[in-house]
């Protein structure tokens, strides 16, 4: 039976109450082409039979796997490159600065999807700032997805997701290759840790970030939730440190963050 209005609102309230991000109604094709490879692996005729499963909210793992479907794990190294030569150019030697005596430092990529984001921060850490090499250095990425946050500690990478923006010569220092896929150092690797977190929960945290970088996502979410989310990175993050978000995102409206730009970039100090 082909899904009804009311599987699909069931649906969309699902994943607004899982993972808060928000799917228009004139979208709701995205479930079908989404949910297609979900619905033959378990077995099921149609949208109808899953979200009947789902309705009995009996099976943890189904659930999870709905969530996970419909996310958008579009990443690729040093993507967008201005922040990252922001990082370089700018933020990166004032923090270095002024944590001198600290020797540490700790940053956090909200929703890394499969690890890049991480590793081109870990990459242009060592190649540009060697005199950080006796320095605690880490690096936490965070996903909703179980998947990819098992791709980001793996951290190999296929010949397409190379070619997308990983420079030669970094792919040559930091990377071995194993067949059609490389892998990151092992060095590198130790400077970043990945775990499963929603970011529409209460994360813990044992130490405040210098740096958070929370890019592509928030435009996910409906503008409480984004609110609730900017609020509580505030709390996670040093008093001089920087937020990143995405290029078409913002936190402007929001009166506990200053917008500087910077150039092409713009980045958020908390107030
Ligand atoms: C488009 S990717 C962005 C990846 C990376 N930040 C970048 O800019 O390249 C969005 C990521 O957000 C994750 N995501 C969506 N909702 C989330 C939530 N509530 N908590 C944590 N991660 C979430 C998705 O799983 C996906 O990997």
């Amino acid at each position: 039976m082909p899904a009804s209005e009311a599987d699909y609102a069931f649906l969309r309230q699902f994943i607004l109450s899982r993972s808060e991000n928000s799917l228009d109604p004139s979208r709701d094709d995205l479930f079908d082409a989404r949910l297609y490879r979900l619905l033959q692996t378990n077995g099921m005729a149609g949208i109808d039979e899953l979200v009947s499963k789902l309705r009995l909210s009996a099976d943890p793992a189904l659930d999870q796997a709905v969530v996970e479907a419909m996310t958008i794990n579009e990443t690729s190294f040093f993507r967008d490159q201005s922040p990252f030569e922001l990082l370089r150019v700018k933020l990166l030697p004032q923090l270095i600065e002024s944590r001198e005596r600290q020797r540490s430092l700790r940053f956090w990529s909200a929703a890394c999807s499969s690890g890049q984001e991480a590793y081109s921060l870990a990459m242009m850490i060592r190649y540009h700032f060697p005199q950080l090499a006796e320095w605690k250095i880490e690096i936490v990425g965070t996903d909703i997805h179980g998947e990819m946050i098992r791709r980001a500690r793996l951290g190999r990478y296929q010949r397409m997701e190379i070619n997308r923006g990983l420079p030669a010569r970094l792919l040559l220092k930091y990377f071995t290759r194993d067949g059609e896929e490389w892998e990151i150092t092992p060095e590198l690797r130790a400077m970043c840790r990945f775990q499963l977190g929603n970011l529409s929960h209460a994360m813990p945290m044992l130490d405040r970030y210098d740096g958070i970088l929370l890019r592509n996502v928030l435009f996910y979410f409906p503008d409480s939730t984004k609110n609730r989310i900017l609020q509580r990175l505030h709390t996670a993050l040093q008093p001089d440190g920087f937020l990143i978000l995405g290029s078409s995102e913002q936190a402007a409206r929001h009166d506990s963050w200053q917008t500087v730009l910077d150039g092409n970039a713009c980045y958020y100090r908390p107030r």
